[in-house]
């Protein structure tokens, strides 16, 4: 029997790997996912060993073929997504030489200042401000305080490459998350010497440089014979997790975008040129596909402030919590407490690693209900000072996807309608996600990336529901904001102090 061609999409997350089959003629035919953990050894700290990444993608593909052995046999071709900005630092055999240091560590702040005062025309090159998340300070961190390993490092691979070398032995990266490590020049995408040396580096440390929807190398009769699939296979460039989800949901037209609600908050705008504002710590970033770029706000601590409280209030469930917020009255939560979200620092528009969280206005009366609703609500401020900085450099949204963990609240739904004063769309897809969009960069790399086959590949998804802006909240929200927006500025002091 014929078997149409199928390809698979594998993303790297921060707390799972995901992978998924899909259909030629785009239908998710099985997807699967395994667990990873982060390791915090010290304040500010991320890591994750890259031989876990390995493990749970051999059990992510076992999964898959046997949910759909006829779908998995058929794979033409693989795409990879991956969390950004993480530092793999490998040696000239290609060996690990430390855990990767993740996006979310933020040990790397003073190397920041350091870089700026190397290459003064960073933000001009790079179109971003240095960020302890973004990879260069992360290397410059490891001249400083492990100069053993950087004598050592021959290649630094971002997470997602690292699994393409086990899958293809080559050194390559796509350009969408090329340009979360600070050593791009990302209006002519490509490298940028001057950032290099500012790190001790030369492009000899660095991979080969495709577009996402390119092919970057072929599966090697090792890891195919690993993952039970055809050697030879081409591999796509993929892109990082936040382009990748957006080829997922067919953003690719300038003015299309999202919010992905996860452990991070990110509001994405696929943008018809470059548009950067590092003033505001917004992200100006390569899109997935040739000549279109993306901005970026990022919020380090998103639904993973939901979780946080979840735990700390001994809640049964997440979805029990916000159950119980949305039962609140409208007084009650105009009595709730502020809520600054910032429980691993803060990006956009802050870049501020010393920012922490807190509660502002707590009273006997409030339980956890009111917790849970100052924490949604919280979040929701700080997506829309992201917001508020992309508009700053050129971007506008009048409605956004509204994708993650997080998504899945309809009361968070309408809390960030109102707030943002945007439509927020949601679906019922539950694979919506970047792993979909790997898979699709796989399916342009074979099939070809001309603009048709973008427009057909590249479908946005059947809305589940619309939310649309109350204009009778949105008062009662402005004034809480402002409340909000007034609290950084008078506790910024005194962050720095509690984490010297
Ligand atoms: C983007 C960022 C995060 C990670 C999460 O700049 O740091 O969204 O990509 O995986």
């Amino acid at each position: 029997m014929m078997v149409s061609p199928t390809y698979l999409g594998i993303d790297l997350g921060t707390s799972e790997l995901k992978a998924l089959v899909l259909s030629q003629s785009g239908e998710v035919l099985a997807s699967a996912g395994s667990p990873l953990t982060v390791s915090q050894p010290r304040a500010l700290w991320s890591e994750q060993e890259p031989s876990s990444w390995t493990d749970a993608l051999v059990k992510a593909c076992r999964s898959l073929q046997v949910a759909h052995p006829q779908g998995y046999a058929a794979v033409q071709g693989i795409g990879l997504s991956g969390q950004m900005h993480g530092a793999t630092l490998l040696n000239s055999k290609g060996h690990v030489l430390r855990p990767c240091i993740l996006w979310n560590d933020t040990r790397s702040a003073q190397a920041c200042a350091e870089l700026k005062t190397a290459c003064p025309d960073l933000e001009k090159i790079t179109g971003n401000l240095a960020m302890p998340g973004f990879t260069a300070p992360k290397l410059a961190w490891v001249r400083r305080h492990e100069p053993e390993v950087f004598a050592q490092t021959s290649k630094v691979l971002l997470p997602k490459d690292y699994i393409r070398l086990q899958l293809t032995g080559e050194y390559v990266s796509d350009m969408s998350d090329a340009a979360g490590t600070l050593w791009l020049a990302v209006a002519s995408r490509d490298w940028s010497d001057a950032m290099l040396t500012a790190t001790g580096l030369t492009r000899h440390h660095m991979p080969r440089l495709v577009e996402g929807c390119a092919v970057s190398g072929y599966l090697t009769d090792q890891a195919a014979q690993l993952l039970s699939l055809k050697a030879g296979l081409p591999v796509a460039g993929g892109a990082g997790d936040n382009a990748a989800s957006a080829i997922g949901l067919g953003a690719v037209r300038a003015g299309d975008g999202f919010i992905s609600l996860g452990t991070s908050g990110v509001i994405f705008l696929t943008t018809a040129a470059f548009a950067p504002n590092p003033a505001n710590a917004v992200h100006a970033f390569c899109h997935a596909l040739p000549n279109t770029w993306h901005q970026m706000s990022v919020m380090l601590s998103a639904a993973s402030c939901l979780k946080w409280v979840t735990d700390l209030t001994g809640s049964a469930s997440e979805a029990e919590l916000l159950k119980s917020a949305a039962q609140l009255t409208e007084t009650e939560r105009a009595n709730c407490p502020l809520f600054m979200p910032y429980l691993s620092g803060e990006r956009t528009p802050h870049n501020d690693a010393d920012a922490s969280g807190a509660f502002i206005g707590l009273r006997q009366s409030h339980h956890a209900a009111h917790l849970c609703y100052s924490v949604i609500e919280g979040v929701s401020f700080g997506l829309l000072d992201g917001l508020n900085a992309l508009r700053k450099a050129g971007g506008t949204a009048q409605e956004l996807q509204l994708v993650g963990g997080g998504a899945r609240s309809t009361l968070w739904a309408q809390l960030l309608s109102n707030v943002l004063n945007v439509r927020i769309a949601t679906y019922v897809v539950s694979s919506v996600g970047a792993a979909l969009g790997a898979a699709r960069l796989a399916q342009l790399a074979v099939e070809g990336s001309d603009p048709s086959s973008i427009a057909r590949i590249c479908t946005q998804h059947t809305v589940d529901k619309l939310y649309q802006p109350q204009d009778s909240e949105r008062l009662a929200l402005a004034a809480r904001y402002a409340r909000f927006a007034a609290l950084y500025p008078i506790l910024s002091a005194t962050f720095k102090a509690s984490t010297a």
